[in-house]
Order: structure tokens, then C-alpha cells, then sequence
């Protein structure tokens, strides 16, 4: 299928390169839901209420796909799959609490309704059920990297709260998009690729592949803060500039118009209304949204290039559509 088929789609579910993985993507489903039991009905009716509001999937469907392309196990990548967008799922919980966003999935957040400290603890809930099925899969070296990425996201979203308000040099901008998103695209394809004993040169292939896709990620989403809308993107737009966090389209605006007032009024929270939508409007117009496309087409192109000696099998091919729809996606 044609990159620009997909462009425009509103959702991911129906596309032909996931056809492959739809039914195995129900299990993955059915398998996160299960985990709502058991517990107080408060955090069952949270995860229910968290997961029924769709969600692109995008993670496990990565792993899914590399998983299947190198000849992993099935069932672990079913609970590989589960358990990363378990993890996904709790660190928005927390992410929500910490930008004080309302909306997420075109539904209220959690803290929308609910205190901090509950908020908090059905985000620790959904960790754990995570945690409990990447055990699952009997494999030390994955629950290390299932860990440790933990720990690089949180480093990540920590640089992000001190750094608000200030002035972020591209290079950190970076650093930091890798450690809030692409390091948990690289537990997926690389925890598919150790699962399915791949070689080592293998494995680092399917480091940079996740890598580069999830960094990729990370600027279309910044991007989107400035272009999409609140219906597609089912979350709040101007939310980045609105905390004081410089994205990708600001830190270019910065560079060509340092002296803007406006905008700088803006980043010290001085603003009202007016001044926001006034500087959305001027960075929207300033051509800096096609220079951070641009960019992030080349970590898709560079995540491409990363499985050139894959077997020639439908999940490459999949892999390849899916590092593009990445870059075009309006959701
Ligand atoms: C949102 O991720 C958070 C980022 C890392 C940008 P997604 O855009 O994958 O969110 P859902 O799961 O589809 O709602
Ligand atoms: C994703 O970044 C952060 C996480 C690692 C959870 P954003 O803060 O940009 O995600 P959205 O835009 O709220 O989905
Ligand atoms: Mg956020
Ligand atoms: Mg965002």
C-alpha cells in the first residue's frame, strides 16, 4: 500500500500492513483486560476505563511485527506485547498528573476525576501489571531491559520537568525524546529480537529500527501538539507550549526569531489565552513544522535502512509501511 493511502487514516486498526497481527493483537487485548480483576473494583474500573478508550497500539504492534519477522514464540510475544503497552499505559497516567491534562484518548483523565494520591497509585497498579506479565515471559535479560527502560523514561519525563521554561539546546531535545519514548520502541523490538535468539548483529539492528521509529514518534507528536487537532489527537492541543516544554517546532522558531515577545511571555507563564494562540499561530506559519518533519523522516528513513539484511518476509515489508505511517500520521 502507498505511504499517502495512509496519511490522513483515523486509525490504525484497519490498515493493510497490520492485517498480519490483528488477530494476535486481540489476544494482546484480551490479556491486558484480564488483568483488571482481582483487585479494589476502583482500579479495575480505572484500567477498564483506560484500555476501552482505544489507543493506537502502536507498541506492541512493533513487536508483534518483529517478533513474528525473526521467529519468536508466539505466546511470549503475546505477553511481551501486552506487557509493554501496560507500561505505556501507566506512564501516561502519571504523564497526565504531571501536565495537569484533562484529556487523553478523547476521554477525561484520571485526574481529571480523581485525587493525585489516586492517580498515582492506579499508575504504581498499572507498572505492576506490567511487571507481572513481562515475568511471564521466564526471560532475565528482558525483565532487565523492562526495568531499566523504566528508569531511562522516568530520567526522561524528570529532564522534562526541570527543564520547563528554559532554554533547551537541540542536543538535549534529543537525548530527551529517546529516553521518554524511543527507549520503550526499542524494548519491543529488542526484547522480540533476544526472544527469538537472533544473532547479536541481528539484535542491534532491531535496536536502532526501534530506536529511530520511536524517535521519530516523538516529534510527530510534538508536532502534532501544533497541528492536529483535539478530535484526531483525542488530547489537548498547545498543551507543550502551555507547560513551558521547548519542543522540536519551537526550538527551530527560537533560532530564527530569538527575539519574539511573545513568545517568550509565553514560556515565563505570563500569558493569557490571546498570547497563546497568537504564538501557535506565528510558529504554525513560520515553515518550522515542515523543517521538524523533515527531521523526523530521517530517523524513519535511518530506522528503513536498519533492516535492509531482514529476511524478505510480509512482516519486514509491514515494518517498513509502518516506519512511514509514523511519519504521516495525522493521529
Ligand atoms: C502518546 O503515545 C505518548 C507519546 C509517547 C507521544 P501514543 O500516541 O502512542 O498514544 P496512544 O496509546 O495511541 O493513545
Ligand atoms: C510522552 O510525551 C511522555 C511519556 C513518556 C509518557 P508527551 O507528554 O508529549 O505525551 P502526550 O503528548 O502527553 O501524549
Ligand atoms: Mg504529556
Ligand atoms: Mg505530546
Amino acid at each position: 500500500m502507498p505511504t499517502g493511502c495512509l496519511i490522513g487514516d483515523s486509525s490504525l486498526n484497519n490498515v493493510d500492513f497490520l492485517e498480519l497481527i490483528a488477530e494476535d493483537i486481540e489476544e494482546v487485548e484480551e490479556l491486558m483486560r484480564s488483568r483488571s480483576e482481582g483487585y479494589h473494583p476502583d482500579l479495575g474500573a480505572a484500567m477498564e476505563h483506560l484500555l476501552s478508550a482505544g489507543g493506537k497500539r502502536i507498541r506492541p504492534k512493533v513487536a508483534l511485527l518483529m517478533g513474528k519477522l525473526l521467529e519468536a514464540d508466539q505466546r511470549d510475544l503475546i505477553l511481551l506485547g501486552a506487557s509493554i503497552e501496560l507500561l505505556h499505559t501507566a506512564t501516561l497516567v502519571h504523564d497526565d498528573l504531571i501536565d495537569g491534562s484533562l484529556l487523553r484518548r478523547g476521554n477525561p483523565t484520571l485526574n481529571s476525576d480523581w485525587s493525585p494520591a489516586a492517580t498515582v497509585l492506579t499508575g504504581d497498579y498499572i507498572f505492576a501489571q506490567a511487571a507481572e506479565l513481562a515475568a511471564e515471559i521466564g526471560s532475565t535479560e528482558v525483565m532487565g531491559l523492562f526495568a531499566e527502560t523504566l528508569a531511562v523514561i522516568v530520567n526522561g519525563e524528570i529532564s522534562q520537568l526541570f527543564s520547563r521554561k528554559k532554554l533547551t539546546s537541540r542536543k538535549a531535545y534529543l537525548q530527551r525524546i529517546y529516553e521518554k519514548t524511543g527507549s520503550l520502541f526499542v524494548l519491543a523490538t529488542k526484547s522480540a529480537a533476544l526472544l527469538s535468539g537472533s544473532a547479536e548483529e541481528r539484535i542491534q539492528a532491531a535496536v536502532v529500527y526501534g530506536r529511530e521509529i520511536g524517535n521519530a514518534f516523538q516529534i510527530v507528536d510534538d508536532v502534532l501538539d501544533f497541528t492536529g487537532t483535539r478530535e484526531t489527537i483525542g488530547k489537548p492541543i498547545g498543551s507543550d507550549l502551555r507547560q513551558g516544554v521547548l519542543t522540536l517546532p519551537t526550538l527551530y522558531y527560537l533560532e530564527e526569531k530569538p527575539d519574539d515577545q511573545v513568545l517568550e511571555k509565553v514560556l515565563a507563564g505570563h500569558h493569557n489565552g490571546a498570547d497563546l494562540k497568537e504564538v501557535l499561530g506565528r510558529i504554525k506559519a513560520s515553515g518550522v513544522v515542515q523543517r521538524s518533519l523533515q527531521e523526523a523522516r530521517k530517523y524513519s528513513h535511518r530506522a528503513v535502512r536498519a533492516l535492509e539484511g531482514f529476511p524478505d518476509k510480509s512482516e519486514k515489508q509491514a515494518l517498513i509501511d509502518l516506519a512511514e505511517f509514523i511519519v504521516g500520521r495525522d493521529i
